[in-house]
């Protein structure tokens, strides 16, 4: 029998989503439990974290196991990931053994793995994360990567929440591109527009130019999920306009995939747009909305030190929820 991963919220029915979201809640309200008791997760970072690492290893406390972090290339072996390679080089031993002998000792695998930011025909494979998922003998979860699905379910558990309803069909959702000195992955805007049109809600792509359009999969996805769930989908570059009337501003920045590896000439573009900063008078066009970030963010580049201390912002309470809606994976996949 082939287990059951959590690569991506599509992936994953809506009622199983919902399933998660509503153990989530649960945990929330009784934070100890026994679904992980004498299990083992492998924490596996290529990258830096605050808030996935802490939730996920507290959480994992929380339910009764135990949590390993590992950095490879740091504190464990380098990893290759090509197949057929003569390794030679740095890497010091294969995917293939690391994927197993974790499976060995470990119940739950979890990989964080952003892109490298040279080549995005590569990295919009997720070769390391399909590597993981395809070696492991037990359950792989993704920590971000080119997506970041566990921020999704938390963004949703939040946004549920200030609404006091689970039914979110019918909200005005921005998804707002934000400045950054630096072109940054496009994992959680992806994530975003995916899990906002899962939820039916009327999504607005809202980015400086064409060349900020995310990748067609997710593009791809985001229509399916509209024809699905009844609501819509728009890309606009009028802030105005996309912000009139919403009830939910999201804010990210994220690189030009046409620029992908030859980043030079976007910075003179991504220059030109830092007035897209979430600020007090672009709410004030909002119906009310609510704002929120996944984080970590720049004060006063990315959104305002008003908009971030408004009762508006809501992007603590989300990252609160990383550490239940995390529980409710984990406790799903240990228990398949
Ligand atoms: N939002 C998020 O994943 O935060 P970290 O990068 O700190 O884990």
């Amino acid at each position: 029998m082939s287990v059951k991963h959590f690569l991506n919220t599509q992936d994953w029915s809506r009622p199983e989503l919902d399933a998660l979201l509503d153990q989530a809640r649960a945990f929330k309200q009784t934070k100890l439990g026994d679904q992980l008791k004498g299990k083992a997760v492998a924490l596996v970072f290529f990258n830096p974290s605050m808030r996935t690492r802490t939730s996920f290893e507290l959480g994992t406390f929380q339910l009764g196991g135990h949590a390993v972090v590992l950095q490879p290339g740091k504190d464990a072996w380098p990893i290759e990931f090509d197949l057929g390679t003569v390794m030679d080089g740095d890497t010091e031993e294969h995917i293939a053994e690391v994927a197993k002998v974790l499976g060995r000792y470990a119940d739950i695998l979890a990989v964080r793995a952003f892109p490298k930011f040279v080549d995005w025909q590569i990295d919009r494979q997720d070769r390391v994360l399909a590597a993981f998922a395809k070696y492991s003998p037990v359950p792989v979860i993704n920590m971000e990567t080119i997506t970041h699905p566990c921020q999704e379910l938390a963004h949703i558990l939040a946004l549920q929440e200030h609404f006091g309803t689970t039914d979110l069909r019918g909200k005005k959702y921005v998804l707002t591109w934000t400045y950054h000195p630096k072109p940054l992955n496009t994992a959680v805007a992806n994530s975003a527009l995916t899990i906002a049109t899962r939820m039916g809600m009327d999504v607005t792509l809202l980015c400086p130019t064409p060349d900020y359009i995310l990748d067609e999969r997710y593009m791809g996805w985001a229509e399916a999920n509209v024809a699905e769930s009844g609501g819509s989908l728009q890309v606009s570059h009028d802030i105005a306009s996309a912000y009139a009337g919403a009830d939910v501003v999201y804010a990210k920045s994220w690189g030009a995939l046409p620029f992908f590896g030859n980043w030079a000439p976007e910075q003179p573009i991504r220059d030109q747009y830092k007035h897209f900063i979430v600020d007090e008078a672009k709410m004030a066009l909002t119906n009310n909305g609510v704002f929120s970030h996944c984080l970590p963010l720049r004060r006063n580049v990315k959104a305002t030190d008003g908009v971030m201390d408004s009762p508006q912002c809501i992007a603590i309470n989300e990252a609160e929820n990383r550490l239940h809606v995390q529980k409710a994976i984990m406790a799903a996949l240990a228990h398949q």
